[in-house]
């Protein structure tokens, strides 16, 4: 309704709509088109920002946790005082542009856009880019939960025909295997530095020892303990800057499922049929072959 009384929200229209940009879905709640060509051809990345690249649910405000914490040398001070999404803003969104644009350097940025969208200016800077993958099988499972607690995205309907769009690209972000397959090109650069989000789950400390030297940081072994106690699932599902409680409830509503959800690797166990598990090998396969690359999950 247009009753002016009913509330300072988005129009309703907007919740649930997406828009094509260059071929990929984005939620119309808190994505422009304009924002989207802001950030591609016009924002400057400067030598001394770090990037916080993944495809979604694959482990985005783990890392942001992760070099927040390094940058404070493992003080939580900051991380319990200062919301994620202000000290890693997800630059693509109307928002987090403007945020990114006036935080002081050095700058922490987040994103889930494809390379083919990010920032042009990257590629002539000296700024790094941290990749973290996750299993798609597991990084689908998130998906489907958090579609139905995120209300800028459609409710992801059945399982199964969530699945088909998943695999066909058909969702915010386009596809998990182009995005992988874009961003992983860039491996052996300088710049470039991609881990897994199960080598988080098996050894986060070496995991950060491992980030440190890419980002050029030394941590004292207390640090680094402030770093690895602040950054587990228990701790980041406690902090309120970082479990997304002060999220709006227009934008996320956590009664019935959680951002920080469960936290494991190999749930798609739990929630995926043999059936579907096939199907999703069989496009993986038919997606990846013939790319040098290996994962964590591809002995499993
Ligand atoms: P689940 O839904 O499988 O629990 P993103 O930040 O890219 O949206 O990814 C969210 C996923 O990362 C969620 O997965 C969430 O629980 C998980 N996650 C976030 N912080 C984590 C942590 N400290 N340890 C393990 N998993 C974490």
């Amino acid at each position: 309704s247009n009753d002016p009384r009913v509330s300072p929200i988005p129009s309703p229209r907007m919740f649930k709509e997406y828009f094509q940009y260059k071929g990929i879905s984005f939620p119309r709640l808190i994505y422009s088109e304009q924002g989207l060509r802001e950030v591609e051809n016009k924002f400057q990345v400067r030598d001394d920002d770090v990037f916080n690249v993944t495809y979604q649910k694959s482990g985005t405000v783990w890392m942001l946790e992760i070099l927040s914490l390094i940058h404070s040398n493992g003080d939580p001070s900051r991380c319990r005082t200062v919301p994620n999404w202000d000290r890693g803003p997800w630059y693509e969104t109307v928002l987090g542009l403007q945020t990114a644009r006036s935080n002081q350097p050095p700058r922490l940025i987040s994103s889930h856009l494809p390379i083919q969208l990010f920032a042009k200016s990257f590629f002539q800077s000296k700024a790094k880019v941290l990749y973290t993958v996750r299993n798609p099988k597991d990084v689908f499972v998130s998906l489907y939960h958090f579609a139905q607690i995120f209300r800028p995205y459609k409710e992801p309907g059945q399982l199964d025909q969530f699945l088909e769009q998943f695999l066909e690209g058909d969702v915010p972000f386009g596809s998990w295997f182009d995005h992988v397959k874009g961003w992983m090109g860039l491996r052996g650069h300088e710049n470039f530095f991609w881990i897994s989000y199960e080598e988080l789950q098996q050894d986060l400390r070496g995991s950060v020892e491992r980030i440190c030297r890419f980002l050029g940081k030394q941590l004292d072994a207390q640090a680094m303990d402030g770093v690895v106690e602040n950054a587990s699932f228990q701790a980041m599902k406690q902090n309120k800057m970082s479990n997304f409680s002060l999220a709006p409830r227009f934008l996320l509503d956590q009664t019935h499922s959680s951002f920080l959800r469960k936290g494991i690797a190999g749930d798609w166990k739990n929630q995926l049929t043999t059936a579907q598990s096939e199907n999703f090998d069989r496009v993986y396969r038919e997606q990846m072959q013939g790319l040098e690359l290996s994962f964590p999950w591809d002995e499993l």
